[in-house]
């Protein structure tokens, strides 16, 4: 494979993407709206701005740059948005999905990496989760994610697509040369708000929840590196290359840290204390969300390497550190 596009690829999952194809020999034409996206971590391969929702540019972009296949990162990410704001979210990631794939068959392109999420399990009965678990989304972010795997499914029996819905635990880290990191605007992920309340540039972290049925009553989440997310991707674009089945892949590493662990390792690795506001629950969090990572390490064979917590969080700091507003 020689090129691949990648929607979203100036985002946090899609950038790191972006240089881990470059390693492998690919160029990712990354295609973006750079609503939040950012210019700066596009340095890969060449930048098309343009919005997915675009059916006349996409296929202009996609005559210009033949890719073979598409890796689509695009969307909008934020749970508690979905729920006031579904209109967006169904606009952003189920029709502008149906608007690229369109626009892949009728340029013969028919091999999708889909981003999705471990949002659509719920809150999973049984634990560790795997991908056979009842589909059960609790807010439209998590729906419109099933939504567009379930189109790809019937895109696949109709049209032949080959494609992998990779279903992400919480992704978290930094390229380790410094090159891309997280950079969401607004912030609402715990390692990185945990970070900025250590850096004392918030006040304090809510901590969302202190009863849940977990040892200190925090939740617990499967924390996956975002460049062993990233090596993944390839692994499963190699994975349909080589003509082998179609399907959906939890990405996590099969380990659960709890909140008040991912704040005590800030503490640990940037020498500050973070400062706590004890916050009810937020509506919607599932007390633990742990991926069984069984099918893509057999499969794949992709697994996550990062699994020290501490060097996880230094990878994160290390970013931020250096691109703090
Ligand atoms: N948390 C806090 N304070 C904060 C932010 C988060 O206590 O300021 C807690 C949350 O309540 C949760 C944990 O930290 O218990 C992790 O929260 P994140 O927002 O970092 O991540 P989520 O687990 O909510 O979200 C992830 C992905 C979503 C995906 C979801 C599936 O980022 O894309 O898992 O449940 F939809």
């Amino acid at each position: 494979m020689t090129v691949v596009l990648v929607t979203g690829g100036a985002g946090y999952i899609g950038s790191h993407a972006c240089k881990a194809l470059a390693s492998h020999g690919v160029t990712p034409v990354t295609y973006d709206s750079l609503i939040h996206g950012h210019r700066e971590v596009v340095k890969w391969g060449p930048l098309e701005v343009g919005d997915v929702g675009d059916a006349d540019l996409l296929a202009a972009v996609m005559r210009r740059w033949k890719p073979e296949a598409v890796m689509h990162f695009a969307g909008l990410i934020a749970v508690g948005e979905s729920v006031r704001e579904p209109a967006a979210y169904y606009r952003a990631n189920l029709a502008a999905s149906v608007t690229l794939l369109d626009v892949m068959r009728h340029a013969g392109v028919n091999t999708m990496v889909f981003s999705s999420s471990a949002a659509v399990y719920g809150a999973p009965e049984r634990l560790p989760v795997a991908e056979d678990a009842p589909l059960a989304p609790t807010s439209p972010y998590g729906r419109s994610k099933l939504m567009v795997e379930q189109m790809l499914a019937d895109h696949g029996a109709a049209y032949g697509l080959k494609w992998a819905a990779l279903r992400y635990f919480n992704a978290c880290g930094a390229d380790s040369a410094g090159e891309t990191g997280e950079n969401h605007e607004p912030e609402t992920h715990l390692i990185p708000r945990a970070l900025m309340a250590a850096a004392g540039d918030i006040p304090y972290l809510d901590l969302f929840g202190t009863d849940y049925p977990t040892d200190d009553g925090t939740c617990v989440r499967d924390y996956v590196h975002v460049a062993d997310l990233a090596e993944m991707h390839v692994a499963a674009l190699a994975h349909l290359a080589a003509g082998r089945a179609s399907g959906a892949f939890n990405l996590g590493t099969g380990h659960g840290w709890s909140n008040r662990q991912i704040i005590a390792a800030v503490e640990r690795v940037t020498g500050a204390p973070v400062p706590l506001r004890l916050a009810g629950r937020r509506p919607g969090d599932p007390p633990v969300l742990v991926a069984d990572p069984n099918r893509a390490e057999a499969e794949l064979g992709a697994s996550a390497r990062h699994t020290d917590l501490d060097a996880i969080v230094e990878s994160a700091w290390s970013w931020y550190r250096r691109h703090r507003r």
